[in-house]
């Protein structure tokens, strides 16, 4: 197994780089409020070898259970949808991240037929898709997931 991984990590040296994905903020296991600001801060999989395109970052309140075809396949908010800089696959985004984000407060109606739900310390995912490519032909973008639990509406752990 060691040697296999070696092998593999040699290869992935050979053939492209690729920095790897990491949400750096908010860092795993952060306590956000309901309506506040948080730091975001993404470290892209952009690299000599490796463009990356745009990413996007939601929230997830609820992890799918399946990948089936599902009207309850999850629950959560969509952030937006953002890009790094980097030469030369985007080296001009007009769609830089913010500094911050804002938690929405889930406990407000959000219109319609909605009704929103308050909830305390629960357990939701920052989660980031990222689309790149790396030289290796692959149909559309690559896709890759990074995600760090995050508590919403707690005051301690
Ligand atoms: C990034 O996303 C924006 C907005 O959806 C889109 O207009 C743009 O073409 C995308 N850029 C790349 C490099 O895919
Ligand atoms: C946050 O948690 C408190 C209990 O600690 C609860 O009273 C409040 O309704 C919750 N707020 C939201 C926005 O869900
Ligand atoms: C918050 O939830 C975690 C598990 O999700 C639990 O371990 C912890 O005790 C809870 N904290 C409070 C203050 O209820």
């Amino acid at each position: 197994m060691r040697f296999l991984s070696s092998l593999s990590a040699l290869a992935c040296v050979v053939s492209a780089l690729a920095a790897t994905p990491a949400i750096r903020q908010p860092a795993e296991g952060t306590l956000i409020s309901p309506g506040a600001a948080f730091d975001f801060d993404y470290g892209s999989i952009a690299d000599y070898g490796t463009s990356s395109y745009n990413y996007t970052v939601w929230l997830l309140t609820s992890l799918p259970t399946s990948f089936a075809p599902s009207t309850d396949f999850a629950s959560g908010h969509f952030f937006g949808r953002f890009a790094e800089p980097n030469y030369p696959g985007n080296p001009n985004p007009p769609n830089t991240p913010p500094a911050q984000l804002i938690m929405p407060d889930f406990s407000k109606n959000p219109g319609g037929f909605g009704s929103g739900a308050s909830a305390t310390n629960a357990t939701c995912y920052l989660a980031v898709f990222e689309e790149y490519a790396n030289g290796e032909g692959s149909i559309g973008y690559r896709i890759s997931f990074t995600a760090n639990q995050i508590v919403y509406n707690a005051t301690s752990h």
